[in-house]
């Protein structure tokens, strides 16, 4: 098959490998679609190396062929598995979707949306599920920030808050304004032109890197922040402190100060699921990429000139 190809960090080139064997509670994929995210350039480059320390290899990244979000067929099935059959049409995580075939975890899928491509559908779980995640807990009628609203997290954070009935503001930069306008925000602020305003119950910090100290002054007394995660950190932990300080800061405060490590899962993939099909969330999809511009996509995820989500499609 066709995949693109990682033997170290920081290089992959298109190239062959064999078929993957489905294991035990794993289903092979045929895959039409690849989501792309900040992770994606991450685990190519293997930087912030905290990154490599945590597991997912020291010298050289554990998969050779990066991709996590995937899209797809059925087109065989491992031992003990009987949730999905050949033929189905699935979203989720796996290891290495930049390929024409992939092995996923079952536990890691959910079935494909009514009415969604598959190039959309993998841009669905990673981001979606993190957005999803991060809002757990909103009421109506709760005051929502969404930091990075027009990225990939934020894009599904504003959709998802008002799916959940809170008044949602969005920050972004100037170009894309528009989307956040677009994906249902009822006030957005352009931090070029200047520093957002207001008190919010929650905010949902995916971009900018702000300070704990600006963060807390946007909560109210007993406000929730969310740090999803921010790219201005530095190579080394990629701007971790500021989540360690928030754990050591949070039993002292009215607040509530909380770092998100999404979990990669099925069933929260089928909550997006039916959000889409209920029509109160839709991927926003900038630009797809066929597989051997792969990297490309990678890129202009990293330089930050896509706004929402990039995909490749196979
Ligand atoms: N904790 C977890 O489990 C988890 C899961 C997924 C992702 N992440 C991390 O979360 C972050 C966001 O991921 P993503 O996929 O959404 O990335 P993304 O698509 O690059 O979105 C980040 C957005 O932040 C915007 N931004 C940059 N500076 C800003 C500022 N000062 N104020 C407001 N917005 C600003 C960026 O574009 P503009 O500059 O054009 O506004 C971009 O739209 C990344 O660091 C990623 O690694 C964490």
């Amino acid at each position: 098959m066709k995949a693109v190809v990682q033997r170290r960090y920081g290089s992959a080139v298109l190239g062959e490998l064999d078929v993957p064997v489905p294991g035990q509670g794993e289903v092979l994929l045929e895959v039409r679609a690849a989501g792309v995210d900040m992770g994606t350039w991450h685990l190519l480059t293997g930087k912030p190396y905290l990154l490599r320390v945590i597991g997912f290899g020291f010298r050289g990244p554990k998969s050779p062929v990066p991709g996590r979000d995937v899209s797809g067929v059925v087109s065989a099935i491992g031992p003990g598995v009987a949730e999905f059959s050949v033929g189905d049409e699935v979203m989720g995580t796996c290891d290495g979707s930049f390929a024409e075939y992939a092995v996923a975890p079952v536990k890691q899928l959910a079935r494909k949306p009514a009415g969604l491509s598959f190039a959309e559908a993998a841009a669905v779980p990673i981001s979606g599920g993190t957005a999803l995640q991060g809002l757990r807990g909103v009421q109506p009628g709760q005051r929502v920030l969404v930091l990075g609203a027009g990225g990939g997290v934020g894009s599904y954070g504003v959709q998802i808050a008002k799916a959940l009935g809170a008044h949602v503001t969005g920050v972004c930069s100037t170009r894309k304004l528009d989307l956040v306008r677009s994906l249902g925000a009822d006030e957005v602020f352009d931090y070029t032109a200047g520093d957002f305003t207001g008190t919010y119950d929650l905010v949902l910090d995916c971009g900018g890197n702000r300070s704990l100290a600006r963060l807390r002054r946007a909560l109210t007394p007993r406000g929730t922040l969310v740090l999803v995660g921010a790219e201005t950190g530095g190579s080394l932990t990629g701007g971790f402190e500021r989540a360690l300080r928030a754990a050591a800061l949070n039993p002292f405060v009215s607040q509530k100060l909380t770092m998100l490590m999404s979990a990669e899962r099925g069933d929260v993939f089928d909550e997006l699921r039916v959000m889409i099909e209920a029509g109160s969330v839709r991927p926003a999809v900038d630009r797809a990429f066929p597989l051997p511009e792969a990297l490309d996509a990678i890129e202009c995820v990293y330089s930050r000139r896509s706004a929402g989500k990039v995909v490749v499609t196979i």
